[in-house]
C-alpha cells in the first residue's frame, strides 16, 4: 500500500521537478499539475526493467498502449476505445495541436472555453488559427461546480456561425474540476454537428473524478458526439508522471480514424518515448489500486481545504469539484485586485496558479494544487490565511 503522506518537501525537491525547483525553499510550491505521492508500484518496476534492459533506442510503437488505455477506459471510465482507431503521440498538448491542424478548415476559428488551461489558449495560434474565447457562463453563490459553471452555448453556436469549426473541450474542466452532463453535451454535439464541426476533447484529468463522481467521456454521450470527437488523453497525469512523454489520440469513427492519420504529418506523431510507453502500459493495466489511494487522498484534501476555507477564509468561496485536484479558489472579495496569487506569493510565499493565466474571466481566482501530503496541505492553507491576515 502507498503511503501517500510519505514525502516531505525536501524529498519531493531531490525530484528536480520544475514545480518543486523554479523558486527556492522559502516557497510552497503548490502551482503546476503535479502530484506529491510516490510513483505507483507497477510504473516504477516497468521503469526500471527499461533501464534495466538500456531500453533508449528510437521507440517502436505499437499497439500496446491503445489496448491497455480501451481496457482502461471500459473498466474505469464507462468509455468504448477501439484500440484500432487510437494513435500513440508523443503528449497531449501536441495531440490537440496535430487534432487541431487535421480537423480545422485552414480559415476557421477554433472555440476555446475560459478559464481554460493556459495552453488551449496559445495552441490554435500554432497552427495559424483564431482562438474564440468563449467565457463559460457563472451562476454567482451556486453551492456546487455542476450549477456554477455552464457551457454558453449560444456563444458557441455564434462562435460557428462566425466561421469557427472546432472545439477544444476539457472534460472534466481544468481549472473548475466539473465534468460536464449529458444534456449540456448533447446540445453542444447538436451546435458542432450543424456545422459539421469538430470537438478536440482532452480528457486527461477523466481517471481523476473523484470517488462519488462519474466520468462522461464526449464520445459516450450520443452518436453524433462520437461521430465528430477526438479523444486525447494519457496516464501522465492521473499517475503523475508527465516527464515520461506518451499519450493517444482516438477517433471514434473508422472515416474519422483515416483522416487522421491521412492528414497527420508523421514527424508531429513521433516523439513518445520508451519510458512513456512502458509507464503507460503499466499505469493502465495494473495501477487501480494505486489511482483508487491517490483519489482518497485527494478527496481528503477537498474536505480538508473545504472546512478550512469555509471556518477560517471568509473572504473566500470555494466550491469543490467533480474531478482534478484543483481548488478553484475565489478571491474576488478579498480586495485584492485582479492577482490575488501574487499577494499571497508575496505575504505568505504559498505559490498558487493566478486565475487570470486562465482568461480574463479568471482574474481574481487562484488554482490551487491539492494533490499533496496532509502536512503540505495544512501548511498551504496556513499561508494562504496568514497572506489575508496580512491585509
Ligand atoms: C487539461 C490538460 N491537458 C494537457 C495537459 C498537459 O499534457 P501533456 O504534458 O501530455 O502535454 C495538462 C497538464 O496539466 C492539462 O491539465
Amino acid at each position: 500500500m502507498t503511503n501517500f503522506d510519505a514525502l516531505t518537501p525536501e524529498a519531493l525537491r531531490a525530484r528536480g521537478s520544475m514545480k518543486w525547483n523554479r523558486r527556492g525553499p522559502e516557497v510552497l510550491p503548490m502551482w503546476v499539475a503535479e502530484m506529491d505521492y510516490p510513483l505507483a508500484d507497477p510504473v516504477a518496476a516497468a521503469i526500471d526493467e527499461v533501464v534495466a534492459r538500456q531500453g533508449f533506442g528510437y521507440a517502436e510503437v505499437d499497439d500496446r498502449v491503445p489496448r491497455a488505455f480501451a481496457d482502461f477506459a471500459a473498466r474505469r471510465l464507462g468509455m468504448t476505445v477501439n484500440p484500432g482507431w487510437t494513435t500513440v503521440v508523443p503528449h497531449v498538448l501536441a495531440g490537440i495541436e496535430i487534432a487541431v491542424d487535421v480537423f480545422t478548415p485552414k480559415d476557421a476559428g477554433v472555440v476555446v472555453t475560459t478559464p481554460a488551461y493556459m495552453h488551449f489558449l496559445v495552441i490554435p495560434g500554432l497552427t495559424w488559427r483564431e482562438a474564440v474565447e468563449v467565457p463559460l457562463l457563472e451562476t454567482p453563490g451556486a453551492a456546487t461546480v455542476d450549477e456554477q459553471w455552464h457551457l454558453d452555448l449560444e456563444g458557441i453556436e455564434r462562435a460557428f456561425a462566425n466561421g469557427a469549426r472546432s472545439l477544444i473541450l476539457c472534460q472534466p474542466y481544468n481549472p473548475v474540476g466539473k465534468v460536464f452532463s449529458r444534456e449540456e453535451l448533447a446540445e453542444l454535439a447538436r451546435i458542432v454537428a450543424r456545422y459539421d464541426g469538430w470537438v478536440i476533447s482532452d480528457e486527461i484529468h477523466a481517471p481523476l473524478t473523484l470517488p462519488a463522481i462519474r466520468h462522461l467521456a464526449y464520445s459516450e454521450v450520443d452518436e453524433t458526439a462520437a461521430s465528430h470527437c477526438v479523444t486525447i488523453t494519457s496516464a501522465s497525469k492521473s499517475f503523475s508522471m508527465p516527464g515520461l512523454p506518451c499519450a493517444t489520440v482516438s477517433l471514434h469513427t473508422q472515416a474519422g480514424h483515416d483522416r487522421f492519420v491521412t492528414n497527420a504529418h508523421p514527424d508531429h506523431l513521433y516523439g513518445a518515448t520508451t519510458l512513456g510507453i512502458e509507464a503507460n502500459v503499466a499505469a493502465f493495466t495494473g495501477g487501480d489500486e494505486w489511482l483508487d489511494g491517490a483519489l482518497a487522498k485527494i478527496a481528503q484534501n477537498v474536505a480538508r481545504t473545504k472546512a478550512f476555507v469555509d471556518a477560517e477564509l471568509p473572504d473566500v468561496r470555494y466550491v469543490p469539484g467533480d474531478a482534478t485536484y484543483f481548488a478553484w479558489l475565489d478571491l474576488r472579495e478579498a480586495g485584492l485586485g485582479d492577482d490575488p496569487a501574487a499577494w499571497v506569493l508575496d505575504k505568505g510565499k504559498l505559490w498558487m496558479n493566478p486565475g487570470g493565466d486562465f482568461g480574463a474571466n479568471g482574474k481574481g481566482f487562484c488554482r490551487l494544487n491539492l494533490a499533496t501530503t496532509s502536512a503540505i496541505l495544512d501548511d498551504g492553507l496556513g499561508r494562504l490565511k496568514a497572506a489575508l491576515d496580512a491585509r
